[in-house]
Formats: C-alpha cells, structure tokens, sequence
C-alpha cells in the first residue's frame, strides 16, 4: 500500500454490522449536524460487517481511502477524518481501508456499518477515548444510520431537540430494552448494485418537495411509541405489523416527491407478496426495505428457514441471509459495546 512502511503511525481495527431500521429515518432538520427530524428505531444485525482500518501517515498531504481493495475519492471519509481531527487535536492525515460484506449502496445500511466502523477506528487511531453516547454522536456525523450501528441489538436514534450545539448533545443513539422476543431478520439480496440516488439526496428531496412529508414525520413519533411498547411485551406479530407499516409509508413518502424517489423494484415488490402470503397461511413474517430494492424480513427464528425458501421460490435472489440481532462495534483489542 505504501512506499515506505516505515512511514506508518499508529493505527487501529474496527468492525461494525448494519442495522435494519423498524422505524425509519428519513429527513434531515440540519444537514451539517445531520439532525433528524423524527426519531428511528432499528435492529443490529450479526451478519455482513464491515471492517475499517485507519492507518496515520505523518508526513502525507492528503487522506488515501481503500474500499474493497480499490482506491476512492478521501470525499465524505475525508470531511469525516477531519472531524476526528478537530476532536483530537492532530493534524495527520491517514490511509483508510475498509471491507464492506455488504453490498455498497444497495439499501442494506453499508453507510451505517461504514461510519460506525471508521468512527471507532479513527478515534482509536488518533488517541480519543469516546464514550458510547459520544461515538455514536460522531458516527451520526458520518452518516446518520451509523449512529445506531455503535450499538448492538435493538437501538433507538433520538432526534434531539434544538440546533446548533444542543441538537448535537441531545441527538444520539442507545439501547433499548426488549421482552422476550427470539427474532430473525432473512435478507434478500436481488440488486448488489449502487442505487442511482444517494440515500441522502433522496432524503433532502423528499422533505424539500414531498407533500406527504408532515403526515410521515407524524407517523414515525406515532409508530416509536408504539415499537416501544411493542419490545418491551416481546410481541412479534405487533412489532412486525408496525415495522413493514413504517416502511411503506416512507415509500409512499419518497414516491410523492417531485420528482419522484422510487427504490421499490419488481423484485421487491414480489417479496412483498411473498411475504403477505406467508402471513395468510399463518406464519407472523413482516418485510421492511430500505433505500434501495433489496428487502429484510421479519420473523420469528423457528420460522426462518421456511421464510428463506419461500423468498429463494419467490425471486431469483443472489442470496439470502439469516440474521440474529449482533453486536454493536468493536475495536480490535478492545472492549464490544
Ligand atoms: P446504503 O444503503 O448502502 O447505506 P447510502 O446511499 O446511504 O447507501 O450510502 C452509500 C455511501 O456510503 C457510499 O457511496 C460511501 O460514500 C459510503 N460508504 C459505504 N460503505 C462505506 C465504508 N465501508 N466506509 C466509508 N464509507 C462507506
Ligand atoms: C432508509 O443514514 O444512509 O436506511 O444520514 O444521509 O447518510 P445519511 O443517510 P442514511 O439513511 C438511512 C435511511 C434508511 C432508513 C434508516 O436506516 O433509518
Ligand atoms: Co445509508
């Protein structure tokens, strides 16, 4: 990778999971502090991580970043590392590589796993000691999402009150307590492509031009409030009815948008069906998707295998994954959180 290897600082390891919202985050009150306007709730998975390591490089004029093994534009890592920078009082710039399991850009939380692995990494190589609230702050700065990917099972984002200064304060992620509940989450991946519109594109247009947006934002605090509940008496049937609820609506939302955001495909769209037959011969399975085509669904683990055979006999999927709730991120030598 370098020249000079000699010429490497400190580094360190991170690997952080995506995590698949149940109540989702779309729309930005500030775009610089990446404030939310609803508050979100998701579920760490314990499949596809990504590991990122930060390697500083005295001496070098600019940051390098690595993903999957090709070079990248430093862009949004860069202004991330900056960040770090400020926090830590150092000016290094530094050699960034990172694996993604996931495919990138595809709907399926790369963002999330990408951020809260580097925040991890980067503080860790620039010599910061974060608490969790603290790190999930900054890796909300990277990228929204990933502030809930800093911890492991079910976590909710809140949105915070205010701007400036005391959004920030008041605008991170931690767990959330949950009744019995043995969950599964099937991943089915159809597209491993790039979506054509950044999930943060999507979400600045929605909220600037869709005339949905107020009802959906007063969904979310509706739908929080009763996934809260929901948890806490460990009743599936109730937390994945309001989950594939709370993603339609935010479909619905992104399609009134002029012009329009559509990332339901045909293959999603016949998972959906799939998934509502599933639940007409009795079995509780609920679909949630993203920013992008691919769809999760959301069953009870005893169920899982059943759900995954019949998503392979709905579509051609590429593959298929049965998640469990993971953990939050870690730091290679150090403690999970
Ligand atoms: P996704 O649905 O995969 O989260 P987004 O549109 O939210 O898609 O984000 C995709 C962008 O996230 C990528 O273009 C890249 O900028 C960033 N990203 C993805 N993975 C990583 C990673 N491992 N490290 C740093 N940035 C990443
Ligand atoms: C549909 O966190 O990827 O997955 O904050 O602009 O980086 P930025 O966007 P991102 O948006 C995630 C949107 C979502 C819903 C969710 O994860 O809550
Ligand atoms: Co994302």
């Amino acid at each position: 990778m370098m020249n000079d290897p000699s010429a490497a600082g400190p580094g360190a390891t991170a690997v952080a999971h995506p995590n698949i919202a149940l109540v989702k985050y779309w729309g930005k009150r500030d775009e610089t502090l990446a404030l939310p306007v609803t508050g979100s709730l998701s579920v760490t998975l314990d499949v596809l991580p990504t590991t990122t390591r930060v390697t500083l490089i005295p001496g070098a004029t600019r940051d390098v970043v690595v993903l999957n093994g090709e070079p990248v534009g430093a862009g949004r890592v860069g202004g991330f590392l900056d960040l770090v920078r400020a926090l830590a009082g150092r000016g290094e710039r530094a050699l960034v590589e990172s694996d993604n399991q996931v495919p990138t850009g595809a709907g399926l939380a790369s963002s999330a796993a990408g951020f809260a692995a580097l925040a991890a990494a980067a503080t860790a190589a620039y010599g910061l000691d974060l608490g969790g609230r603290e790190l999930s702050r900054l890796a909300r700065r990277g990228s929204g999402s990933a502030c809930r990917s800093v911890f492991g099972g079910f976590v909710q984002w809140h949105a915070g009150s205010g701007g400036g200064h005391a959004g920030d304060l008041s605008s991170y992620a931690e767990s959330v307590p949950v009744g019995a509940l043995d969950p599964a989450l099937v991943v089915a991946v159809t597209d491993t492509g790039a979506k054509a519109v950044p999930s943060r594109d999507a979400m600045r247009r929605t909220v600037a031009t869709s005339p949905l947006y107020e009802a959906w934002a007063r969904t979310c605090e509706k739908d929080l409030a009763r996934m809260r509940d929901a948890l806490v008496h460990g009743d599936i049937t109730a937390v994945g009815a309001i989950t594939e609820g709370n993603a339609l609506c935010m479909h619905a939302v992104m399609l009134a948008a002029r012009p329009a955001v559509r990332y339901l495909s045909g293959a999603s769209l016949a998972i959906l069906d799939a998934v509502a037959a599933l639940r007409a011969d009795g079995v509780p399975a609920y679909a949630t998707v993203d920013a992008g085509p691919n769809v999760v669904v959301l069953c009870s683990r005893g169920d899982a295998a059943r759900v995954a055979a019949v998503l392979r006999a709905a579509w051609p999927v590429r593959s298929i994954h049965v998640a469990g709730p993971g953990p939050g991120v870690t730091v290679e030598g150090g403690a999970g959180r």
